[in-house]
């Protein structure tokens, strides 16, 4: 039996590797939560846009979805494992051969994590924590580590640096702060060539709807009412999908190591105001939004400058009105896609049940 990687160039020398992406025939790429939402956003693109092997490990939680990488099922590229990464045995299989890694996998509902933070400490902090270790162990090229604006905290007025200092709010942005941090000290103690995304809010198609956009939407279409938090004159930094993987593929190839990056969509909208655009884009009365008690902890504003993302030649290039009605009439006219959740995932039920009859 030929050892893996050996099977791999073997494979690529046959499919005419050297001739035009000599460097990438043979590199496997890791994904870690490529069967969620952005994670198999980032799939779709790299096996479009890059010739590397993509191979997804992914523990298929209640927001990972195999049929989100229908797509690529089939394709000679693509890599399906499923796999937990708190696994130490799981993630060194999963990393055999591997040259790059884009670690998204993680729990990331907020609300979630306030009702039940374990999972958030155990994926989001230990997670990250072996991934990081078995990278170092098997001495791979680049590590992509997924984090999010909210290792911030909030801000009045401004906008976050790379530099500010992380002051995270809930659980779920103190685990996400603590996996940001070993990444760092991943970097400056052994030297494991890390690479930090801190996005901002994201939408999008196949976005599991308990957040946001996708969750209004759904309500919509149903008649449902709208549960505002609070005043909902909190405001967040919307990022279309296909901007932010782009942006996450650029930083694959030419982000520095060591170095992190802010990314936003220059966006910010008070949540009413979102929830109103929905309303209009779906010809549904204003009468649907409900005022509810405010999420504990929430913060009122995320804002980030994003020059140093931008000094690499990334912009976003899709207008939030466009994205934003396209995301919602993909909602509309693929009820297959989010039906059986509400319907058949007694998990999702409950959630909602418990969180907003609080
Ligand atoms: P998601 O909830 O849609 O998907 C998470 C994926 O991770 C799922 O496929 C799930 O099955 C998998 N997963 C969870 N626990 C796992 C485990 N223990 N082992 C292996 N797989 C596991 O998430 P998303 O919204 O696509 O977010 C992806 C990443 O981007 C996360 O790290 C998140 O913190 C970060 N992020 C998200 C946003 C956003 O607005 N959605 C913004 C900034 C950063
Ligand atoms: O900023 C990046 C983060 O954005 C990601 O790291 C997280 O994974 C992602 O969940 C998201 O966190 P938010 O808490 O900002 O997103 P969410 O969609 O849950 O909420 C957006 C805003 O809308 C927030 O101010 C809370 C408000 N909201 C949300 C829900 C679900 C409501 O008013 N009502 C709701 O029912």
């Amino acid at each position: 039996m030929l050892p893996y990687l050996f099977q791999q160039q073997l494979l690529c020398q046959k499919r005419g590797a050297g001739v035009g992406y000599p460097q990438n025939m043979a590199k496997i790429l890791l994904v870690t939560g490529g069967a969620g939402f952005i994670g198999s956003h980032f799939v779709h693109y790299m096996l479009q846009h890059s010739d590397y092997t993509v191979r997804v490990l992914d523990a298929l939680t209640y927001a990972g979805r195999r049929e989100n990488l229908q797509e690529a099922e089939g394709n000679p590229r693509f890599e399906f494992l499923h796999g937990d990464v708190r696994s130490r045995e799981t993630v060194e299989q999963a990393m055999e051969g591997v040259s790059l890694v884009a670690h998204f996998a993680a729990e990331t509902h907020v609300d979630r994590s306030i009702l039940y933070p374990d999972a958030f400490i155990t994926t989001d902090v230990y997670g990250t924590f072996v991934m990081l270790e078995v990278a170092r162990q098997k001495g791979v090229e680049r590590f992509l580590h997924i984090s999010t604006d909210e290792v911030y905290g909030d801000i009045e007025q401004g906008a976050f640096t790379e530099e500010s200092p992380l002051r995270p709010n809930s659980p779920y942005a103190a685990s996400k702060a603590g996996a940001d941090l070993l990444a760092r000290a991943y970097y400056r103690t052994y030297g494991l060539p890390v690479i930090i995304a801190r996005p901002s809010n994201t939408f999008g198609p196949r976005q599991y709807p308990e957040k946001l956009i996708p969750f209004f939407t759904v309500r919509a279409l149903q008649d449902e009412p709208l549960p505002l938090y609070g005043d909902g004159t909190q405001v967040r930094d919307w990022l279309y999908v296909e901007d932010h993987v782009r942006a996450l593929a650029l930083l694959l190839e030419r982000g520095q190591v060591g170095e992190a990056y802010n990314i936003a969509g220059g966006n910010e909208r008070q949540n009413r105001e979102v929830a109103r655009l929905i309303l209009q884009i779906l010809q549904k009365p204003e009468s649907l939004l409900q005022s509810v008690p405010d999420r504990p902890g929430h913060d009122r504003r995320y804002a980030l400058d994003t020059r140093k993302i931008r000094a690499l030649g990334w912009q976003p290039q899709t207008p939030f009105e466009d994205a934003l009605r396209e995301t919602v009439l993909w909602y509309a006219h693929h009820p297959e896609w989010w039906e059986p959740i509400l319907k058949e995932q007694a998990e999702y039920r409950a959630f909602i049940q418990q969180w907003y009859s609080r």
